[in-house]
């Protein structure tokens, strides 16, 4: 297997509008990051991967890019990044940026030139059809965040594919010159000395031709199926890599939408030369139906194994995965996995020595690293985010669901949950902004909060930095074979990890009363590593885990 330097990294992703404000304007900016460099670095982290920061009307939180190569005002300027990008480079840490390549915005001079006429020579940079015989859009294809694909442009008589808001319209991938511009983009930053790239949604950069009607299936099959993995996919990155990637000592992350178990070796299986690793979306849905949050399902600790183990096989060797509980698309991993109350800290802690002995470049989502939970937002004038709105007004106008539940099913999955401030300290607006921020904070952050954390040793956020650094120490937390233990119970999660010489047993208590495991005969020497609690209870051979106890042993 080849090791690389980012497979050993810890990703931490930083929303710069949450992240830190310092011009007191209620919204995060670069300069708020570089404050907070060596806050980073004493994480133990290693690579910080930022939400887009470029130039963009915010319909999408900078995922609606309007200037590839311009800095978002708000954040700060060129000056400023190139300044981050040095700081943090002085520290040892790497800097990935999010390219946004299946879409641009509307308020892009492109797409600005293409609705001019249909000879304009940007038209081509996007997908235009003529309406369908009865006038409607051209096909039955869904935005992911509500309403038809397709937005009617009347002065042309066509209509334009926009998978996401009608802001975000689609970009035109078949036409060769769209690939270059979006390569001369990433050429630019990767020439400033930044190390990579997050890319978004980038299965979907394939059309399938004459785009088909979908299925009456389910949104996430329409999604592998319809909107995923077009035939060019494969050929477009290969192109990338080519052209662009493989001059560089950089990396590429890949947002999984629609990728499967069976079909991820393609995009990156390393002889493939495609992508170095991406995440994938089982586990961050694992407790919504369909990839939409309207509908429920309740947390089930073996299906999360499986969904682990159902990874770990298909990528083995072969190719390489990122891990995340969470980040800014999803609520907060701690309130939805494991007990944002009474055993807020233990299960933090618990669910985060999961994720850090799972197989793969850990990639954590700030906030995480102190416990942030979800946010209760009183009214539909508190929500910020397009998904959660578009959500509540489609309810409004076909009343599929009660305006309470619609709201009711935001607060508990909807994205604004990790999308707001970080809480630094106890002081006004949790220490983010002296004005009020974009998005209502987190009224814990009184009790919840670095500056509190970092003086007590038994905080979260202490536990991470030694779980961090006690990751780099042993190769095994990221390269070891798996043996599960007690598979079928679906309270506790026990697993050995070999690597060569190395050893270690995981065990974690999901449940809220102690559990005992046996598994203690067949071992001979015990170090503990880390352990949530201040106590182990070792019996004649079984242990007995309190409540969210997670333990990490090196065995022999
Ligand atoms: C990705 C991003 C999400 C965004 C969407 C459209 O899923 O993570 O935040 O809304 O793509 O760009
Ligand atoms: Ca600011």
């Amino acid at each position: 297997m080849e090791l690389s330097w980012f497979k050993k990294g810890t990703i931490y992703q930083i929303y710069p509008r949450s992240f830190n404000d310092t011009n007191n304007d209620g919204i995060g900016d670069l300069r708020g990051i570089i404050e907070k460099l060596d806050y980073l670095k004493s994480l133990y982290v290693d690579i910080l991967w930022l939400s887009p920061i470029f130039s963009s009307p915010n319909d999408d939180n900078g995922y609606d890019i309007s200037d590839y190569c311009a800095i978002m005002p708000e954040f700060g300027t060129m000056e400023d990044f190139d300044e981050l990008l040095r700081e943090t480079h002085k520290r040892g840490m790497k800097l990935v940026l999010d390219l946004v390549a299946n879409h641009c915005s509307d308020e892009h001079v492109w797409f600005e030139e293409a609705k001019k006429s249909k000879k304009n020579p940007y038209r081509d940079y996007f997908h235009w059809r003529k309406p369908a015989p009865d006038g409607g859009p051209p096909n039955n294809w869904k935005s992911f965040f509500g309403g038809s694909a397709w937005e009617y442009d009347k002065p042309s008589g066509e209509y334009y594919l926009h998978l996401f808001t009608k802001k975000q319209p689609d970009l035109n991938w078949e036409n060769q010159k769209v690939r270059q511009e979006i390569y001369s983009a990433m050429r630019f930053w990767l020439d400033k000395g930044v190390d990579g790239f997050r890319m978004d949604v980038i299965p979907l950069i394939s059309k399938r031709e004459e785009y088909p009607d979908a299925p009456n299936v389910g949104f996430r099959q329409i999604i592998e199926d319809v909107y995923a993995n077009g035939p060019k996919v494969h050929d477009y990155l290969k192109e990338m890599n080519k052209e662009v990637i493989d001059h560089y000592d950089a990396f590429s992350l890949a947002e999984g939408v629609g990728i499967n178990d069976k079909n991820a070796g393609l995009y990156i299986n390393h002889d493939r030369k495609e992508l170095d690793m991406l995440y994938h979306f089982d586990i961050l849905e694992c407790t919504i139906v369909n990839g939409k949050f309207e509908e429920a399902t309740i947390f089930d600790l073996t299906n999360m194994k499986s969904i682990f183990k159902k990874w770990r096989d298909a990528v083995h060797e072969k190719g390489w995965l990122a891990n995340a509980l969470g980040n800014h698309d999803f609520a907060r991993m701690i309130s939805r996995f494991g007990d944002d109350d009474k055993y807020w800290s233990e299960s933090a802690k618990m669910l985060f020595m999961m994720q850090a002995t799972q197989n793969g470049t850990l990639n954590i989502y700030q906030g995480d690293e102190i416990g942030m939970t979800n946010i209760v937002l009183d009214s539909i004038e508190e929500v910020r985010d397009v998904q959660s709105l578009n959500f509540y007004n489609e309810n409004l106008q076909s009343q599929k669901y009660s305006i309470g539940y619609a709201l009711e099913r935001i607060n508990k999955e909807g994205r604004d949950n990790a999308r707001t401030p970080v809480q630094w300290s106890d002081e006004i607006n949790g220490g983010f902004s002296t004005h009020k921020p974009w998005l209502k904070i987190n009224s814990n952050y009184n009790k919840i909060n670095v500056k509190n954390q970092d003086q007590d040793k038994n905080s979260i956020l202490n536990f991470y930095r030694r779980l961090l650094k006690t990751r780099k120490q042993y190769d095994v937390f990221v390269y070891g074979d798996f043996e599960e233990l007690e598979f079928d119970n679906p309270n506790v999660y026990i697993y050995k990890k070999t690597y060569g010489d190395e050893k270690i047993l995981v065990a974690l208590n999901f449940s809220t009363h102690d559990t005992a495991f046996a598994h203690f005969n067949a071992i001979s020497e015990i170090e503990v590593l880390l352990n949530n609690y201040q106590e182990l209870l070792l019996n004649d051979g079984e242990a007995i885990l309190k409540p969210y106890q997670g333990i990490i042993l090196k065995i022999d």
